[in-house]
């Protein structure tokens, strides 16, 4: 089973990619948060340094552009082919209610005749290859025949499918039913993402589509960094090298020039999955986020880190 760790805006920049392959190997692939070019295909320049191959050193990296005109996103291509990238994805996911009214997006899926129009013009022209990471519809599964009739129609490198409709955001839960019969349909090959988080969670999915062999991991993976090992039958993680993995990468955000209130502000974040490894400790919760200073941030997390941990706990939403 190949294991894909999803692209998580504001989370897994390529600093914390880089460090989490140092610590934990053996993701198979890595998804960039997207780039989303204007309509003249110029993307900002902390975006375009996120996927710059020097700072991807040795990790298997797919970038992603999050745009609905054809010449931006072949212009973006172009960038990347010649930055040495051979496969781009497209984002028909993104649920965000600034992005979806500009038909971006899941919304993409509004209209489908012009995402027709969309794929058939990049299919003929990009200098890459293209994987689609998608939801099941817009309001409802039932959307989804007539969705995959159309990427049926193009030669797509990988349908990336995140197992709910744009409404269920990230809170309804995955349609199991849905993903096994577009997983029989698709002509490309599938792979499955949505609310993995545990061993146990991959069975279920395993139950419903037997012969999946590529899934995408995003919160349970924030939640705990050593889940893609976990899922391959590995030890769990362990407090030491959580504790390692956050330190490395709050030095890494400061000698990257962060400002401390912007690294903490990060490291916030992170937590806001990474404590659901510590059940039953909402004070140590609200210490972290109440913390002011780097200083009260580490206070606070080494309590935590020392007493709460749990090493089988997961991300429960
Ligand atoms: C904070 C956050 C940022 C995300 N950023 C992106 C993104 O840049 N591109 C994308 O395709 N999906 C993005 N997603 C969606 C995830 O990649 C993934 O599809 C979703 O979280 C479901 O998988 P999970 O249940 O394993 O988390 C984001 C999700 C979250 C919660």
């Amino acid at each position: 089973m190949e294991l894909y760790f999803a692209p998580m805006e504001g989370i897994t920049t390529c600093l914390y990619r880089r460090i989490h392959a140092e610590i934990f190997p053996g993701t198979d692939r890595y998804y960039a948060p997207f780039l989303a070019p204007d309509g003249q295909g110029n993307c900002r320049s902390s975006s375009l340094r996120d996927i710059l191959p020097e700072n991807n050193a040795d990790i298997d990296l797919v970038p992603q552009i999050l745009c609905n005109r054809p010449e931006a996103f072949l212009r973006v291509a172009r960038l990347l082919a010649d930055m040495g990238y051979r496969e781009v994805n497209l984002n028909v996911g993104c649920p965000s209610s600034t992005v979806v009214p500009k038909h971006k997006g899941a919304g993409m899926l509004l209209d489908l005749n012009s995402l027709d129009i969309f794929l058939a013009e990049v299919f003929s022209r990009c200098p890459l290859r293209i994987s689609v990471k998608t939801r099941l519809g817009m309001e409802s599964a039932a959307e989804f025949p007539a969705i995959l009739e159309i990427y049926n129609r193009y030669p797509i490198h990988q349908l990336i499918i995140h197992a709910r409709d744009r409404n269920g955001m990230y809170k309804s839960e995955p349609d199991l039913a849905a993903f096994a019969a577009a997983y029989r349909e698709s002509r490309a090959p599938v792979c499955y993402n949505g609310n993995l988080f545990s061993p146990a969670s991959l069975q279920t999915v395993l139950a419903a589509a037997p012969e999946l062999n590529a899934a995408m991991l995003g919160r349970g993976a924030v939640t705990d960094p050593a889940l893609f090992r976990r899922l391959r039958g590995g030890a769990p993680l362990c407090a030491e090298e959580l504790a390692e993995f956050l330190r490395r990468l709050e030095a890494a955000f400061l000698s990257a020039g962060i400002p401390e209130h912007y690294a903490l502000a990060r490291l916030k974040e992170i937590w806001f999955y990474t404590i659901h490894m510590f059940p039953g400790s909402p004070k140590g919760a609200k210490a972290i986020n109440k913390a002011q200073s780097l200083a009260d941030y580490h206070a606070a997390a080494d309590r935590l880190l020392q007493n709460n941990f749990s090493p089988t706990a997961a991300f429960s939403g």
